[in-house]
């Protein structure tokens, strides 16, 4: 089985990043990075985020190849809660990577983070995501009514999904 890793994103991964996030297959997924330039701003801005355990953003290797991008956003609330999000390039889709690539996250959630509940959001269409959730044991809460807008602007209704420790 070819090795699949996380670590922390570097300047470099600008348009390996950018080339796969702007894939407009992404229907469920916005991210407002549009440009080399907005993406290394946002990869300028990790350090600092992690340091005020704002967010854990990891590239995801896959042997060598960056194929993607895993992340834990620290409820601000409730520190030990986190909500994790990710996405794999089109051309490795389907081959159960993001979910290898979530229990590698839960790793650092888990036992570095010290959080105690993980939580993952997703579109009811976006059957993709869900079948990532529940092949990694999280559980069905209910739905978030109007969670969130989409690409037009109009608010949707999400699930949860959520794994305690
Ligand atoms: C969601 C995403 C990360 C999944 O990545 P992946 O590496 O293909 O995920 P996995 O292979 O681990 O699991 C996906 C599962 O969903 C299944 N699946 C894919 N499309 C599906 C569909 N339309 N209906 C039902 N199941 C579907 C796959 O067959 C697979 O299940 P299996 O392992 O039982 O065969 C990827 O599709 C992606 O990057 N999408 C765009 C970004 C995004 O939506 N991110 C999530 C935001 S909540």
């Amino acid at each position: 089985m070819v090795k699949l890793s996380i670590r922390y994103p570097v300047l470099k991964d600008a348009k390996p990043f950018l080339d796969i996030i702007t894939n407009p297959h992404f229907r469920y997924l916005h991210v407002p990075a549009q440009t080399i330039k907005d993406e290394e701003k946002w990869l300028r801005s990790l350090p600092e985020k992690r340091k005020s355990n704002q967010e854990w953003n990891y590239a995801i290797i896959y042997g060598r190849k960056l194929i993607g991008g895993i992340g834990i956003k620290i409820d601000s609330h409730r520190p030990y809660i986190g909500e994790i999000g990710y996405f794999i390039a089109e051309e490795y889709w389907g081959r159960g990577l993001a979910s290898r690539a979530v229990k590698l996250v839960e790793r650092e959630a888990f036992k570095k983070l010290k959080l105690r509940r993980l939580e993952i959001v997703m579109r009811p269409e976006n059957k993709a995501s869900e079948k990532v959730a529940i092949k990694n044991d999280y559980r069905k809460e209910g739905k978030l009514k109007k969670f969130g807008k989409d690409r037009q602007g109009v608010w949707r209704d999400f699930w949860l999904y959520a794994k305690v420790l």
